[in-house]
């Protein structure tokens, strides 16, 4: 029997997709808010808050390109352009490569700090850096820079999220919303 194919993001790839974003923001807020890392900082307070946030994330979007690799996603709207199609597509494989890039990057400086990495605070990660390391410390560059160049593409990917939902009034954001199931 042939079935309808699903018009929405399945519930899982929902809760996954806002969860990362939530995350996100408050690992901005906290990036922007905690006190300035220098040679002999200690990674207490708000940068403990950071590299724990961090690693949450880091941990989300693994699990979250597992599932995306085993389950379908629903169809594109088919009246758009192919070219959007294909920036829309590339836009997302460049969100996931950076979700997992930017805090990797950290964790390298941070170990490279000898600082002790943690999941939840409580599962003790493997330094991914020796402590003192001059490659491990110039990553911290690398970790800020790459942290711009993700906030740029979340810009545009909320913008076209916008854009398909205010302008072109199709089912591009329903179908990642919450609620979608109703609709
Ligand atoms: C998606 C996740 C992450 C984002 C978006 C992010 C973003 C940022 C940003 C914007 C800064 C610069 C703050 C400033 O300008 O003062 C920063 C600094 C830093 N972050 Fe992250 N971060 C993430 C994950 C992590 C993780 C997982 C770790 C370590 C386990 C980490 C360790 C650090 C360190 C050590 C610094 C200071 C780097 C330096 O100044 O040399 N971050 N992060
Ligand atoms: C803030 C951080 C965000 C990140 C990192 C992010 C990341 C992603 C990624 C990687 C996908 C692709 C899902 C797939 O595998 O097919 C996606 C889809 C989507 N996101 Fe986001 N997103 C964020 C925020 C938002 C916001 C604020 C909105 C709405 C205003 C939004 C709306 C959507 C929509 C509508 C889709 C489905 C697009 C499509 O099917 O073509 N996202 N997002």
């Amino acid at each position: 029997m042939r079935t309808e194919p699903n018009l929405v993001y399945s519930a899982p790839a929902r809760v996954l997709h806002w969860l990362t974003a939530g995350l996100l923001l408050i690992q901005f807020v906290l990036a922007w808010t905690m006190p300035d890392v220098h040679r002999d900082t200690k990674p207490v307070g708000l940068i403990a808050w950071h590299l724990g946030v961090g690693m949450a994330i880091l941990l989300l979007v693994l699990v979250r390109c597992l599932w995306r690799s085993t389950h379908a996603v629903p169809p594109e709207p088919v009246t758009l352009p192919l070219a959007l199609r294909a920036l829309a597509r590339y836009t997302h494989r460049a969100l996931y490569a950076l979700l997992i890039a930017v805090p990797l990057i950290g964790w390298a400086n941070a170990s490279s700090r000898g600082w002790p990495i943690s999941l939840f605070a409580s599962i003790p990660m493997p330094p991914l850096s020796p402590t003192g390391s001059p490659t491990g410390h110039a990553l911290g560059d690398w970790h800020r820079n790459f942290a711009w160049v993700l906030l740029a593409l979340v810009a545009m990917h909320v913008s076209a999220a916008l854009f398909h939902h205010f302008i072109l009034r199709d089912r591009t954001l329903i179908r990642m919303l919450p609620s979608s199931d109703k609709r």
